[in-house]
């Protein structure tokens, strides 16, 4: 057995809290061989949802449990952990824009980062879930002091893994069949789901769709008209049909992200902080494709990006420069 990771979770009295804390518990996350601390991090008024998860966790008898403490402290939730999972935040709800959530939630995330930099193992990683995720990941880590970027990440693995889905009903196979998906930019509307590099079963998905679409033409058409926007807006037809927000669909991405970061992956996508690839502004939280060697991700470079790409990519960019900006005129980002 390993030594026992302390795992920091906020908003665990939460939906996505709920769908999560169980599989972290089991080993889902760091594997059947690494023993959870659990810490539990709420709002005043949400720590009684939270101590009654913590009450159903003790009656599962998880094995790799070691232990689980609920409080509404930022330095008691961070103290020692080596992974932080930053939920806690409100949910938008039918009509609004994620970015609509900004004022709401941007002053949850500074306080975060400042007190994960201030009480957190040397070795912490931090996975930004709450929204808009991609800003509120840069705000934590701009609050970090002392702490690289680096270890700040945002969730776009549910876009990734909500465009996986989606080919692999167009083309009647299994997701496992599909490789090389790429997801940039916010994880807003205006992220861009990129299949230009993706394979199934080692053929571009490109050809593989136009054989069902009857061409290539079409089968780019229905890229443009369909797929891309139905897996960008995925999240309110979630929230449309549903009636709240996704939330096993967005734990299982969580523990995937922190599973692959940890454990190698070679190709799926997350929001890290941009050190100019792909001409993307220095600092800015904005998803690429990524790899890990069990180190964090690292930026897949070198892709080639058509002027369509291109053009999607700068949009999404345009839009996180803007989130960026909004956070600097509320004054919770330096
Ligand atoms: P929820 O309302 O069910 O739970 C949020 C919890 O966070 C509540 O229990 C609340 O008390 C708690 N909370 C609020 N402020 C907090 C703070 N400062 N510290 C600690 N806890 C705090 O919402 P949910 O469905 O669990 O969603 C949580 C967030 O995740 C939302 O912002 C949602 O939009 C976002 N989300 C992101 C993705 C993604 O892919 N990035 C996917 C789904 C949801
Ligand atoms: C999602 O993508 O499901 C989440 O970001 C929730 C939302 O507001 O869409």
């Amino acid at each position: 057995m390993d030594a026992a990771t302390t795992v920091t979770v906020t908003g665990a009295g939460g939906q996505i809290g709920y769908a999560l804390l169980f599989r972290i518990a089991e080993g889902a996350m760091l594997g059947a061989s690494r023993p959870v601390r659990l810490r539990l991090l709420e709002i005043p008024q949400g720590v009684r949802a939270a101590e009654g998860a913590a009450l159903e966790l003790q009656d599962c008898a998880f094995p790799l449990l070691e232990s689980v403490e609920v409080t509404d402290d930022a330095a008691t939730a961070f103290d020692g952990a080596s992974l932080a999972l930053l939920v806690g935040a409100r949910p938008r709800s039918a009509g609004m824009e994620r970015a609509d959530l900004l004022a709401a939630n941007a002053g949850i995330f500074g306080p975060q980062g400042a007190a994960i930099a201030a009480n957190a193992a040397a070795d912490v990683r931090v996975l930004v879930v709450g929204n808009p995720a991609n800003t509120n990941a840069l705000i934590a880590a701009n609050a970090a002091a002392g702490l690289p970027a680096e270890r700040f990440t945002a969730l776009t693995r549910l876009d990734h893994d909500r465009a996986v889905g989606q080919l692999a009903a167009a083309l009647g196979v299994s997701v496992s069949e599909i490789e090389r998906v790429a997801i940039w930019g916010n994880h807003s509307a205006t992220q861009f789901p990129d299949v230009a590099h993706a394979t199934v079963s080692g053929r571009t998905v490109v050809d593989a769709l136009a054989d069902v679409f009857g061409g290539t033409g079409a089968a780019l058409a229905w890229l443009d008209e369909t797929f891309v926007p139905r897996v960008a807006r995925r999240g309110a037809e979630i929230i449309e049909v549903r009636g709240s927000s996704s939330a096993a669909s967005a734990a299982n991405a969580a523990i995937a992200h922190v599973r692959d970061g940890i454990g190698g992956v070679d190709w799926t996508s997350a929001a890290v902080v941009s050190r100019g690839e792909y001409g993307v502004p220095e600092g800015l939280m904005c998803s690429f494709p990524v790899t890990s060697e069990g180190t964090g991700y690292r930026v897949i470079e070198g892709l080639p990006l058509d002027d369509r790409g291109r053009a999607r990519l700068d949009a999404s960019v345009a839009e996180l420069v803007a989130e960026r900006a909004a956070v600097r005129e509320l004054g919770v980002l330096s």
